[in-house]
């Protein structure tokens, strides 16, 4: 019982209504749970107290133990403490903001950038910052959970279109032609997909519509485009896309997240954006390490050939076995089961025979859609893959999956 003040009844029937909801989710093969992993991140950890190759992690480029970061971050708290201690706007804009702002909008061609605290902040301050009832959202159905989430604090209007339909999106832009603003976003590659959205084909559409574009790319940055300027890149559209947002937790191997546009609209998300007004700075070691991160993007550009060595590799075996792995061609592989339970299931076989891989039920994903969610970084080695391939083989017969 929560030590809650009022009627010892009252809370008892609040108790047993949540303990009611959790056992429903049981009995519907949704019930979450948190799991214990050990060790440095990798791409072998513990987890539950087990040796696993993991293929579950974000660290794409192997960044998050990666020496100079952390020699970085050891400095910066040396120099600098552990906490910022206040909001930016109150007294914790340390000298570290400036330098990693000037380097994000360097590196991805963009006049200014923005440090949020996480990536859902960032989806949620934006959206929420620049559109208002007498706007409209056109959003992608597959969007990342805090675009949503942006998007129903707005109080905009939101047109959701089906997975990347250009048709049924021009559709949309058409019939709200006299919306005071108009935003279409999108994630740039789909976190539990592995797909892109068709980029050069929505900033057209965005450019025909007198449409504002914005990508998140959190999983992009680092690991797509010739240089690692994420899907932008990848798809030759640096320079048209309004607003991009993305986390700093994954192929950059720290914590936080960025926003990158226009000085006017990163002035405006300072002045508007609650969630950057009204939460503490990040600590700063974590800001040097995503300094470090981005220079040894530029001069370790072997990791993300060896990224997508893997990615092949992987993406190969795991057809030549006949599993369904979605369209994309990325890093993020779903291997399709379709059903919760048994979804979950593969991943406990997969897990006791040493392969961590995540399985993705409603609502990361629509019902229908459930699947086991494997990520490859420049990290796993030759000899990794191929015992994950062998266990996903044994378990994959064993479940009638291939
Ligand atoms: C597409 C996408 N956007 C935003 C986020 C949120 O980023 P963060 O973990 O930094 O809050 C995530 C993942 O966590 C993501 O996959």
């Amino acid at each position: 019982m929560l030590p809650i003040h009022g009627d010892p009844n009252v809370q008892e029937g609040v108790m047993a209504s949540l303990q009611q909801e959790l056992d429903a989710l049981k009995a519907d093969g949704l019930y979450r749970w948190l799991r214990q992993v050990e060790g440095a991140q990798g791409p072998r950890m513990q987890v539950d107290g087990k040796d696993t190759i993991v293929l579950a992690s974000s660290d794409y480029l192997g960044l998050a133990s990666h020496p100079r970061l952390k020699r970085a971050a050891r400095q910066a708290i040396n120099r600098y403490g552990c906490s910022a201690s206040a909001a930016r706007l109150i007294s914790g804009n340390h000298d570290l903001y400036p330098r990693l702002e000037e380097r994000l909008a360097r590196f991805k061609v963009t006049e200014a950038a923005l440090v949020f605290s996480t990536g859902y902040q960032a989806n949620l301050g934006v959206i929420s910052a620049l559109m208002d009832s007498p706007d409209v959202v056109f959003s992608d159905e597959l969007n990342h959970a805090s675009i949503v989430d942006g998007c129903r604090l707005s109080k905009a209007q939101v047109r959701v279109f089906p997975h990347n339909d250009l048709v049924a999106l021009e559709r949309l832009l058409k019939r709200d032609g006299s919306a005071r603003r108009k935003l279409i976003v999108v994630d740039g590659l789909y976190s539990m997909d592995g797909d892109l959205a068709s980029l050069p084909e929505i900033v057209d559409l965005a450019e025909r519509y007198d449409c504002m574009t914005m990508v998140d790319d959190s999983h992009g940055t680092g690991a797509l485009g010739g240089s690692g300027r994420g899907t932008v890149e990848a798809t030759d559209v640096l320079g048209r896309i309004d607003i991009e947002t993305g986390s700093l937790a994954k192929a950059l191997g720290g914590f936080g997240a960025y926003v990158v546009g226009s000085r006017t609209v990163i002035d405006y998300l300072i002045n508007r954006a609650r969630s950057f007004i009204f939460t503490c700075a990040m600590p700063p070691a974590v800001l040097a390490t995503v300094l470090e991160a981005l220079a040894v993007i530029e001069e370790e550009p072997e990791r993300r050939q060896r990224l997508w060595d893997n990615t092949r590799y992987l993406r190969a075996g795991l057809r030549d076995l006949g599993f369904e792995v979605g369209k994309g061609e990325t890093q993020i592989i779903p291997l399709m089961v379709r059903e919760s339970e048994r979804t979950m299931q593969v991943c406990e076989e997969l897990l006791d025979r040493g392969v961590f891989a995540q399985g993705i039920r409603y609502p990361s994903v629509p019902r229908g859609t459930e699947r086991i969610r494997l990520t490859v970084t420049a990290s796993h080695s030759t000899p990794d893959l191929d015992t994950a391939l062998i266990t996903l083989a044994e378990v994959g017969r064993a479940l009638h999956l291939v």
